[in-house]
């Protein structure tokens, strides 16, 4: 259907924040001004911003209601079992502990669970889950299923290869590898959901070899509303009660709550091994806050507590999940190859076949993202060999993306077709004439996380030439 829109926006606009689009000369400039680094544009020289799905979310009413109730006690505040409620109705789990974001319940996580050399199994990492593990002196693999790397479009292509797990798992040994992870939706590998069956059966081979089985959950419901669409069996159960299900095969789950808690910022971890709880505990109230507000304000508690009753709303996530397949089909017509189908949360090109002429080395993904800056004042973010590459911290060895991406995250309930359609209008530009666009050198770099602060030049057409 050409003209299929996406579930209308099933909420009205209270509160508006405006928007310009700067003149195109002093995009160049401020291009050159930020070493062709994205992340060091200021936010007011944004248009449109899909660089990230994270803590960007519009609050409802309810949420902006809820904040007035924050209770700032230092310890045991009402917010807080509010908090743990709620989790506790989803999750199952028995114990909850507060984190004001997703990396800080990494960094507390293996810092109680990791011994050099451990190994962390995921369907894929992202990044910061990734370099707090490497942080802490683990390995961290991934295994995304066969499917992932396919052109066709299959449903739950984030789902971990089991086969390659377990054979990884007889490899090392059980007692190397403390944990495993899977990220849902999985969101290096394009914003791809699990099955649930594959949620299970990673779950049986864990609890065979005795290794605690979490979740990566930041986007937990977005999953969730992928099963009921897609999975048989689960059309006549509530998002809710797949949420539910989801979580009782795991042994507990780490979540940054800046997406699907439809927060502006916080997280926690759940699970339910008491003494771990009780170690992961004693670490966060040295380095992030009393157990009852982990490093978050009272009324960010409050507005997780309230966001995580709203998420499920099945009106909501088939308009959130309907919107991101709706940008999908607007970019494909608009001539730019996308990971299919569209994930829950971004939609990714596949920079590295949209721009043949560009090599990995020389950083397709940023050159698009680059370009979509310099046309319509569109921020998106590079996801292949800049944020991937570089070398291993503990090992030393050169690494390499899978994939030369480029994501386009939306942020919940904040922009509208209009926005989006744009958007597509930018990229159809870029298309005609993508051949003339270059590559990248690097001039300066760190060893962790290095896309966030690298400084980058384009490639002249003379160095273009000799390489
Ligand atoms: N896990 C996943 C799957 C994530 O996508 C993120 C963050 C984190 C953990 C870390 O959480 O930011 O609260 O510390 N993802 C953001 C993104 C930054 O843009 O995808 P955080």
């Amino acid at each position: 259907m050409d003209d299929w829109r996406y579930p209308a926006e099933p909420f009205r606009i209270k509160s508006v924040e405006s928007i310009t689009l700067i003149p195109r000369a002093r995009r160049e400039e401020i291009l050159k001004e930020a070493r062709y680094n994205i992340f060091k544009i200021k936010a007011e020289h944004i248009y449109i911003d899909l660089l990230t799905d994270s803590g960007t979310g519009a609050m409802s009413s309810e949420q902006w209601a809820a904040l007035m109730r924050g209770d700032e006690s230092y310890a045991g505040a009402r917010s807080f079992y509010r908090f743990e409620k709620i989790i506790k109705e989803i999750t199952g789990k028995k114990f909850i502990i507060p984190v004001h974001q997703g990396r800080v319940a990494e960094n507390v996580f293996f810092s109680t669970v990791l011994k050099k050399g451990d190994y962390v199994p995921n369907n894929t990492h992202f990044d910061t889950t990734r370099a707090n593990a490497q942080h802490k002196g683990g390995i961290p693999v991934d295994f995304p299923c066969p499917e992932a790397s396919l052109d066709d479009e299959i449903p739950f292509k984030g789902n971990i290869d089991t086969q390659r797990l377990e054979g990884f798992i007889e490899e090392k040994g059980a007692e190397h590898i403390p944990v495993v992870f899977m990220t849902v939706t999985n969101n290096s590998s394009g914003g791809q959901p699990v099955s649930m069956a594959n949620i299970k059966e990673t779950s049986e081979i864990c609890g065979k070899h005795g290794i605690m089985f979490f979740f990566d959950c930041a986007r937990f419901a977005e999953n969730a509303y992928f099963i009921k669409k897609s999975e048989p069996g689960f059309q006549d159960k509530t998002v809710k009660e797949i949420a539910q299900e989801m979580f009782s095969y795991v042994d507990g789950a780490l979540m940054s709550a800046k997406k699907d808690g439809l927060a502006n910022m916080g997280g926690f971890i759940a699970l339910n091994d008491e003494e771990l709880a009780r170690r992961i505990t004693e670490l966060l109230i040295v380095i992030e806050g009393f157990s009852t507000y982990g490093g978050m304000s009272g009324r960010d508690i409050e507005a997780v507590a309230a966001g995580l009753n709203e998420v499920l709303n099945e009106d909501y996530l088939a308009y959130r999940v309907g919107q991101v397949e709706y940008f999908g089909k607007m970019i494909e017509k608009a001539g730019a190859p996308i990971i299919k189908p569209a994930g829950g949360h971004a939609i990714f090109i596949d920079a590295g076949k949209f721009l043949p002429h560009i090599k990995p080395d020389q950083f397709p993904g940023q050159a698009l993202t680059v370009e979509l800056y310099r046309e319509g004042g569109i921020r998106a973010v590079e996801i292949g060999s800049l944020m991937f590459g570089g070398y291993d911290p503990n090992t030393g060895e050169k690494l390499t993306a899978t994939k030369e991406l480029v994501r386009l995250a939306i942020p919940r309930r904040v922009y509208t077709a209009s926005h989006l359609d744009y958007v597509a209008d930018i990229i159809a530009g870029i298309s005609k004439r993508k051949d003339q666009l270059r590559g990248y050198k690097i001039l300066r770099q760190a060893t962790l996380l290095r896309h966030f602060t690298i400084e980058l030049d384009e490639l002249s057409p003379e160095e273009v030439k000799v390489r």
